[in-house]
């Protein structure tokens, strides 16, 4: 074995290959791209690898249909899976794209025992909680990209408002991955400082109903696909934290089992990502009024959990 970190990515599609571009562009590791579709992989990894002279990465790309060349992944980011369809409701995507995670999931751990699974197929917290099922690994080795997003959509948004860098804002959002997640203004801040001391209520308001629509917003304009710069970011920035060992605190959905109330559940809550995976779920005070908006939210989680029954 090469002395490089390997992460697979699972789903050739928006989403999967520009994580593979933005993986290979940080040097991160070896990156091995898998699709159902023929060519596709192969051709993306290809393309990316012959852009490597003129952007300066060294490391291997691979693009395949099948899963012999993920063997040792130290992690793999799933981003396979189906957008709705006419005539489809909700809960038959539900089906299919858990089918589909159950499946490659069950691909990679038989090769990559050891790996860190990154889940990032729709709707996120339930596909994370059929990858645990399916998986067997324990909790700290399967987590979902989620709050990375939707926290950078916020962060985005509040940059603009206060007209500073986007590096000098933070921001939380918690909960499930859906209309009903929980941004924190009171946990945001710019230079260390409060949002909620900067801006008007008005303008936070605005701030955290577009960040819950943050999804529907980029889907409403691209019409035939859903977002994949920001998602594949955010996916790679965990990866990073965890190949790398950084230990940064960032909100990902989490398996739950007692933290903030709620048990045996993925919900989205700040995490702290190393080495071995999920090292940490961080506990942070929230009012009532949050922590009903949070419930709330993982009564949505809930739900789907019920209709898949796992
Ligand atoms: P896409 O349609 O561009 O790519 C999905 C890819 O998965 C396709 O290339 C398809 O051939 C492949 N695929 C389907 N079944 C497969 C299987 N059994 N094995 C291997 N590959 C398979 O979709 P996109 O935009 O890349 O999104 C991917 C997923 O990520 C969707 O479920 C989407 O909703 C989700 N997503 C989640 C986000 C989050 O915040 N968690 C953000 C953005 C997207
Ligand atoms: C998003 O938030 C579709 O979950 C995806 O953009």
């Amino acid at each position: 074995m090469g002395a490089r970190k390997k992460i697979t990515v699972v789903g050739a599609g928006n989403v999967g290959a520009t994580a593979a571009h933005w993986l290979a562009s940080k040097e991160l590791g070896d990156v091995v791209l898998v699709d159902i579709v023929e060519g596709v992989p192969q051709g993306k990894a290809l393309d990316l690898a012959e852009a490597a002279p003129v952007e300066g990465y060294d490391v291997r790309l691979i693009g395949t249909n099948g899963y012999d060349e993920t063997t040792d992944s130290d992690v793999v980011i799933i981003t396979a899976g189906l957008a709705r369809k006419p005539g489809m409701s909700r809960d038959d995507l539900l089906r299919t794209n858990a089918d589909i995670v159950g499946k490659v999931v069950d691909e990679c751990v038989k090769r990559s025992p050891n790996s860190i699974l990154v889940i990032v197929s729709n709707p996120l917290d339930a596909m994370c909680q059929v990858a645990l099922r399916r998986s067997g690994f324990p909790k700290h080795r399967v987590v979902g990209m989620a709050g990375v997003l939707d926290s950078a959509r916020m962060r985005c948004f509040l940059a603009e408002a206060l007209d500073v860098s986007v590096e000098n804002v933070t921001a939380f959002v918690l909960g499930g991955h859906g209309d009903t997640m929980v941004p924190l203004p009171r946990y945001s801040t710019c230079a260390g400082i409060p949002v909620t001391e900067l801006l008007s209520k008005e303008q936070i308001d605005a701030i955290v109903k577009r960040t819950a629509g943050g999804g529907a917003e980029i889907v409403n304009l691209l019409k035939t696909g859903s977002a994949y710069y920001a998602p594949s970011a955010a996916a790679v920035e965990m990866t990073e934290s965890i190949l790398k060992d950084k230990k940064k605190i960032l909100p990902c959905a989490a398996y739950l089992e007692g933290e903030y109330g709620i048990n045996g559940l993925y919900v989205g809550v700040p995490c702290k990502l190393g080495a071995k995976g999920l090292e940490q779920v961080i506990e942070i005070t929230l009012t009532a009024e949050e922590r009903i908006a949070l419930q709330k939210s993982a009564a949505a989680v809930q739900e789907l959990i019920d209709v898949l029954g796992i």
